[in-house]
């Protein structure tokens, strides 16, 4: 198994750590555009392999995608991260063309592999990544979902006093601060409903602190969070090649499920060695679905950009 990871900023280099921790690759490429950056990354994480115990080949490269050659899955993280303030639909501009460039490149020579997104504006750097690559929708994946539903479990442990490892939640719609959509209704704590064990102030509290997540960490850190993202990345990475069938909200491409098209956009999906194999209805009521139209129609929005740049 050959996976590489593109951009090695924070958020990459922390993937990479859990998938060669996690022995997810016999082969694990990093790449990044800054000279030198890719391959001190990959010389220190090897350095940590044997005192982590793991067996995977882990190599640097400044730009030289051949290096990336026949990888089974390519996360691409590239791009700028989040200022405090700043939402993660401000940086378009900027990270369309890397993204854009990045698909190319690991299209010319992965051209059956399975890509994972985690660039900002995640839910529009999806759908670019569907339509400059051509893969199969299957085969492009945002992870966001993966870290909003880990972000809304750490949330709801909190305020429970409990394992987040006990709790069942999901967040779907876009991964922004105000197009994400934790469904409180679903949230289970080792099967009881969450609901019958918070108030409605409770609830509305854990749904708003989840929905700023990522910008109360921006906040704090002077820059975006990376270790629940590179490890959202990872898990995300470890159902595919695992063949795991992990059920997980990530950014696909929609056809009508959920009521959108033409559109990639956070749903629970089953995650295996096929890339996302299908879309778990969860049946939402009409205020869910109207929230989940509210959060398309600002992705879609977002989307529009794409054709003034
Ligand atoms: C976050 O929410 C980086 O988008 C990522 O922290």
């Amino acid at each position: 198994m050959k996976i590489t990871v593109v951009g090695v900023g924070a958020v990459g280099a922390t993937c990479a750590d859990n998938i060669a921790r996690k022995e997810l690759a016999t082969e694990l490429v990093l790449l990044d555009i800054k000279e030198g950056v890719a391959e001190g990354k990959a010389q220190d994480l090897m350095q940590t392999a044997s005192l982590l115990g793991f067996d995977t080949t882990i190599t640097g490269s400044t730009n030289d995608y051949t290096k990336t050659a026949n990888s089974d899955v390519v996360v691409i993280t590239s791009g700028l991260p989040r200022k405090p303030g700043m939402t993660r639909e401000e940086l378009i501009g900027v990270n369309a063309g890397i993204v854009k460039g990045v698909c190319e490149n690991i299209l010319k020579h992965s051209p059956n592999t399975i890509i994972v997104v985690i660039s900002n504006p995640m839910d529009t750097m999806t759908y670019l990544a569907l339509q400059s690559t051509g893969l199969p929708k299957n085969k492009i994946i945002g992870m966001g979902g993966a870290l909003d539903s880990a972000r809304f479990k750490y949330q709801l442990s909190t305020t429970l006093g409990c394992s987040p490892s006990d709790l069942n939640a999901a967040v779907i719609g876009g991964h922004g601060d105000t197009t994400m959509i934790p469904l409180i209704r679903f949230a289970t704590w080792n099967s009881a409903p969450v609901t019958k064990y918070l108030s409605s102030e409770q609830q509305e509290k854990v749904v708003a602190d989840t929905m700023v997540g990522g910008a109360t960490l921006t906040k704090l850190i002077g820059t975006s969070a990376w270790y629940a993202p590179g490890a959202a990345g990872a898990a995300v990475v470890e159902s595919i090649v695992r063949d795991e069938k992990k059920l997980i909200p990530c950014c696909v491409a929609l056809d009508g499920e959920y009521g959108q098209k033409d559109i990639c956009l956070g749903v629970p999906v089953i995650i295996g060695r096929n890339g996302w194999e299908k879309i778990v209805d969860f049946g939402l009521n009409e205020e869910e679905q109207a929230l989940f139209n509210k959060s398309a129609d600002a992705v879609r929005s977002m989307n529009d950009v794409l054709k003034t740049l």
